[in-house]
């Protein structure tokens, strides 16, 4: 049965406490490298062979099946690079392959991420009739100076006129902020997230531009061209944020996402609640249940080594291992406190093979950073968030 099939019988309901099973498809190409951006995406000027590409996706996808037969996916998505440069037909056979050795949830939720330069109605009406049924947007700033600023090919104008093709086209859409930019005021930031509630779905994802290694940005910033907002700046623009999202109800579910109640992104709870996701693609990670095991996989990220290599052996994995109990329990707090609903105390320990260190636990709590619900979860409280990496590795093992 086609994807698009299955998604007409089923309808969507809230996202529960069980993450299920997720898929993740990485398409590694764009068409052009943004400053500040360390994700696997590479430029072509020739075009892609997408017909070969798609062979490729259908062996690993069957080849990743194989080793968890049976499952049903919760969530599929299509992440990058710039899948909307992908060929509706490309992401229709993708889909039908996963088709064929999962079983898909009725109401599977199934992501594109597209760029607003390379939407046009008509592909996204592609998408949706192969069985998309949410799409994330990059639209990163209502500012056009600051979108030049950041590297981007499209206007504010140009970015809303996408969010608009897709507020028409999907049940469910969300799109990318990023702030925290070069001489961006508090002021200015409450007004842009006001104008960009007012034109989202259920869904908003609000990054703090951070400078990753070996990017364009990091050079300038280590050369003193290019200042970021200062410590308290940051934290204010942050807690703006909240306080905005949380007045118009879409308080934040995890650190940097935001949504209305059922608007969570399921694929991103499978992975923040620690579920099993297979990855599929260049660089594409994955952490699989096998006998009793857990898989970390991560693939060849550069496109023609992991097309040479899947056409060669079935697969382009190049990191397959199975990860301790302490490297699981990390994960599981490393994953599960970005999260406002923190991490289940009881499966710490189920995972760990022990109980997390009360006495830590106390220390954080003491300091307002954490605190343990009548439930039995650990969650970071809202003073907690902004130092969440330092409460995580005072937590883990
Ligand atoms: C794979 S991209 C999204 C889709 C698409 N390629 C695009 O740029 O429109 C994922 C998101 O991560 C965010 N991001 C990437 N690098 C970042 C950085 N250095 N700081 C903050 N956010 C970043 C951006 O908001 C971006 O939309
Ligand atoms: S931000 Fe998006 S469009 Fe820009 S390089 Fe990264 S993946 Fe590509």
């Amino acid at each position: 049965m086609a994807v698009a099939e299955i998604l007409r019988r089923g309808a969507r309901k809230p996202a529960g406490s069980d993450p299920g099973s997720g898929v993740y498809v990485h398409w590694p190409f764009c068409l052009s490298k943004c400053p500040y951006c360390d994700f696997n995406s590479h430029v072509r000027h020739a075009a892609i062979d997408e017909a070969r590409f798609v062979r490729a996706f259908t062996t690993e996808i069957a080849a990743t099946a194989q080793r968890i037969p049976g499952r049903e996916a919760a969530s599929i998505f299509f992440g990058g690079g710039t899948p909307s440069l992908m060929q509706p037909a490309t992401v229709g056979a993708i889909l039908d392959a996963i088709a064929r050795h999962w079983k898909l949830a009725p109401d599977v939720e199934v992501t594109l991420e597209a760029n607003p330069t390379s939407v046009e109605a008509t592909r996204f009406r592609g998408y949706r009739a192969a069985g998309v049924n949410r799409v994330s947007l990059g639209v990163q700033a209502l500012d056009d100076a600051a979108l030049a600023a950041l590297g981007r090919l499209h206007t504010a104008e140009e970015a809303l006129a996408a969010v608009a093709i897709a507020r028409a086209t999907f049940p469910r859409y969300s799109f990318d902020l990023i702030y925290a930019r070069p001489e961006q005021t508090v002021a200015a930031w409450r007004d842009e997230l006001v104008r960009a509630i007012g034109e989202t779905g259920d869904h908003l994802s609000l990054y703090q531009l951070t400078i990753e290694p070996d990017t364009p940005f990091a050079n300038l910033h280590a050369a003193g061209k290019f200042v970021l907002p200062d410590d308290d700046t940051g934290r204010a623009l942050y807690d703006a944020t909240q306080d905005v999202c949380d007045a118009r109800g879409l308080p934040a579910y995890e650190i940097s996402n935001h949504a209305r109640p059922g608007g969570e992104c399921r694929h991103n709870l499978v992975y923040w609640r620690y579920g099993e996701y297979a990855g599929i693609g260049p660089g594409a990670h994955g952490r699989l249940d096998v006998e009793g095991r857990r898989y970390a996989t991560a693939a060849e990220k550069n496109p023609e080594r992991w097309l040479a290599l899947v056409e060669a052996r079935g697969h382009g994995l190049v990191v397959d291992e199975t990860l301790t109990r302490t490297e699981q329990a990390d994960e599981l707090l490393l994953m599960g406190l970005r999260l406002a609903e923190g991490i289940e105390l009881a499966r710490y320990t189920e995972i760990a093979g022990k109980p997390l260190d009360p006495e830590r636990i106390a220390e954080l709590a003491q300091g307002g950073m954490v605190e343990t619900t009548p439930e039995r979860r650990l969650r970071v409280t809202a003073a907690g968030f902004p130092l969440l990496d330092a409460v995580v590795a005072d937590l883990a093992a």
